[in-house]
């Protein structure tokens, strides 16, 4: 029994060995593959404030004895959270300065009005945590925004396209000259990222804790994306069609390429995000096959303009603006 034993013993220790060897070599070029998506194209940091779209509501209240506010401090921010430091409690949360989920500096005129605009349904525990951390985020940016929480509020099938679609109409029936269309689990951690538009559509989730901090693909525009109201007017909003979960973003990424307009990135240094955790949402199982309809017939006739008959109900709250949406 000994010998034996010893030889088999030998024998695996070799294929454990060899197991080892074979993964060790998969996870390094895992790395050195994923490293070149790491370093995704963006705008140079230098020429970044040159690129922003600086457009005001017209609803903004100027006051002529205020100076315009300044950007190249925050845009040169190199404050940053990591994940684990991001708070999950906000009891000495203050709401100082924010009517309707809404918030104007008080000491300069800001340049930028910005309507975030978040599809949700059933997250509050993450809704709770989004709406202070947020606040307190862009109340440092000297930006003039609002938070748009767009709720379906019925039990059919989650649609995000629909909700987006709704909720960009009421933003735009604000005058907001660019929409940032958020998902209500993704929080930034770098002071630097500007809540802004750009010439182009931007990308602004470009970095996720969830996914290594890398970027997993690039036609990827799912989870924050900023443009400006008349680009998603252009390219006719997001499809109807998708119910559930999934397929709506690369379909409205199809919709951007169609219509020529490039997605920008800002650098990874400022477009990192931590994912608050949630259970997996049932995928759509016909998304792939809507997605391929869509492409082929030019995609953006359904849309923005054939929004389907839905109840809309805005109700204003001190920290968002509340569009409980009913198909
Ligand atoms: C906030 O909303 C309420 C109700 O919709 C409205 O009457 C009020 O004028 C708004 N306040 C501001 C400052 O926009």
């Amino acid at each position: 029994m000994p010998k034996r034993s010893l030889k088999t013993r030998i024998l695996q220790l070799r294929v454990i060995t060899c197991i080892f060897f074979i993964l060790s070599i998969k996870a390094v070029l895992l790395f050195f593959a994923n490293y070149g998506v790491y370093k995704y194209p963006h705008i140079p940091a230098e020429v970044l404030e040159t690129q922003l779209y600086k457009q005001r509501s017209p609803k903004l209240v100027l006051h002529k004895s205020k100076p315009d506010c300044k950007y190249d401090e925050i845009l040169g921010s190199t404050s940053s959270l990591l994940n684990w430091e991001v708070p999950r409690r906000f009891d000495d949360f203050s709401a100082q300065g924010l009517v309707n989920g809404s918030y104007a500096p008080e000491h300069c005129n800001a340049l930028f009005s910005v309507a975030v605009v978040v599809a949700y349904r059933n997250r509050q525990s993450q809704l709770d945590i989004f709406l202070p951390y947020m606040h307190n985020f862009l109340r440092k940016q000297n930006i003039h925004y609002r938070i748009y929480v767009v709720e379906q509020q019925d039990e059919k099938i989650f649609n995000k396209g629909i909700l987006y679609n709704v909720g960009a109409k009421t933003a735009l029936g604000d005058q907001f000259p660019c929409l940032i269309l958020h998902d209500v689990d993704l929080l930034p951690l770098d002071a630097a990222n500007l809540y802004a538009c750009a010439a182009s559509p931007r990308h602004m989730s470009a970095s996720i804790d969830k996914f290594r901090f890398v970027l997993p693909y690039d036609y990827l525009t799912g989870g924050v994306l900023a443009l400006k109201a008349q680009q998603f007017v252009a390219v006719n909003g997001f499809s109807n069609r998708f119910e559930g979960w999934g397929g709506e973003d690369d379909d409205f990424s199809y919709r951007l390429a169609a219509h020529k307009l490039d997605v920008v990135r800002f650098p990874v240094a400022m477009s990192r995000y931590t994912m608050l955790e949630h259970p997996q949402e049932r995928r759509n199982s016909a998304r792939l096959q809507i997605l391929r309809d869509s492409i082929r017939d030019g995609g953006a006739r359904d849309g923005l303009s054939t929004l389907p008959p839905v109840h809309v109900r805005v109700a204003t709250h001190r920290l968002f603006t509340l569009v409980g949406v009913r198909l």
